[in-house]
């Protein structure tokens, strides 16, 4: 079984790309919504949570779990695959590399959270593959609550998302990083806002949820953890909050979305 968390349901942008190359495979989601936003959260405080719910994805039958939070990645991946040896860890990578690589105005935007611009983790990523290009970031601020209630289009939504991403417009990026889980779900609004406020630019926004779920295989496939084919498909959502909520979420936005939100 795969087990996936996040601070609350922006995971599913993950295990929305998981379930389309993995259809069949069993899977326990993780919500840890009572503990939302983890974005300015100390970093002990997010290892405490990752550690009490890997525990607890692991007494439901996980095998492999994937961290489909970049701050939980960011602050916990490594304490986690030290404490748990056995158990191979995915975590989220800020797609520097690709956008880099897409640049035309070799300028790239990075929106996340204060918890991912801060750790050491997003820094040498940035260094590493930032040669000859400026990178500029900005905290996606009230992204995730707007996520979190399902408030993904319309007037509010636009307005919190150009609060953000036009002073990386400004600055001259035509690549969007997104830097956190949260946000492939305002991709429609993130592309909507850019039409508008730089309609002279097309930009192009990077999620690294297909490039995670690829990443899974992989491991899967090196560990031998693919299950029998008695096995049937099973979605598990957990929450530690009202799980409902979660479900509610996952039917609307993972199930029954035919809209990709992912890489335009
Ligand atoms: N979805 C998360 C991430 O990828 C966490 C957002 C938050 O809880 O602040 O960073």
């Amino acid at each position: 079984m795969i087990g996936i968390f996040d601070s609350g349901v922006g995971g599913m942008s993950v295990l929305k790309e998981i379930r389309k190359i993995l259809p069949d495979e069993p899977v326990v989601y993780y919500a840890d919504t009572a503990h939302c936003p983890y974005g300015e959260k100390s970093r002990e405080y997010i290892i405490e949570r990752a550690r009490f719910i890997t525990e607890t994805l692991m007494a439901r039958g996980a095998s492999v779990i994937v961290v489909a939070c970049n701050t939980a990645t960011a602050a916990a991946i490594a304490t986690l695959r030290q404490e748990y040896p056995e158990t191979p860890f995915i975590g989220m990578e800020p797609a520097i590399k690709p956008a880099a690589l897409s640049t035309k105005t070799d300028v790239v935007g990075v929106l996340a959270t204060a918890g991912t611009l801060k750790a050491q983790k997003y820094i040498d990523t940035r260094e590493q593959y930032s040669e000859g290009i400026k990178v500029v970031e900005h905290i996606g601020q009230g992204f995730v609550e707007l996520v979190e209630k399902g408030t993904l289009t319309g007037s509010e939504a636009e307005k919190v998302v150009e609060a953000s991403l036009n002073p990386l417009l400004d600055e001259g990026a035509d690549v969007i990083v997104l830097g956190c889980t949260h946000y492939p779900f305002l991709s429609q609004t993130i592309q909507k806002v850019a039409q508008t406020t730089h309609p002279e630019r097309s930009i192009q926004v990077i999620d690294p949820a297909p490039a995670v779920a690829k990443q899974l295989v992989k491991v899967m496939t090196e560990k031998g953890l693919f299950g029998t084919e008695s096995e049937h498909s099973e979605t598990v959502i957990m929450s530690s909050s009202d799980a409902s909520v979660a479900e509610d979420f996952y039917r609307h936005n993972v199930l029954n979305s035919n809209a990709d939100n992912n890489t335009f």
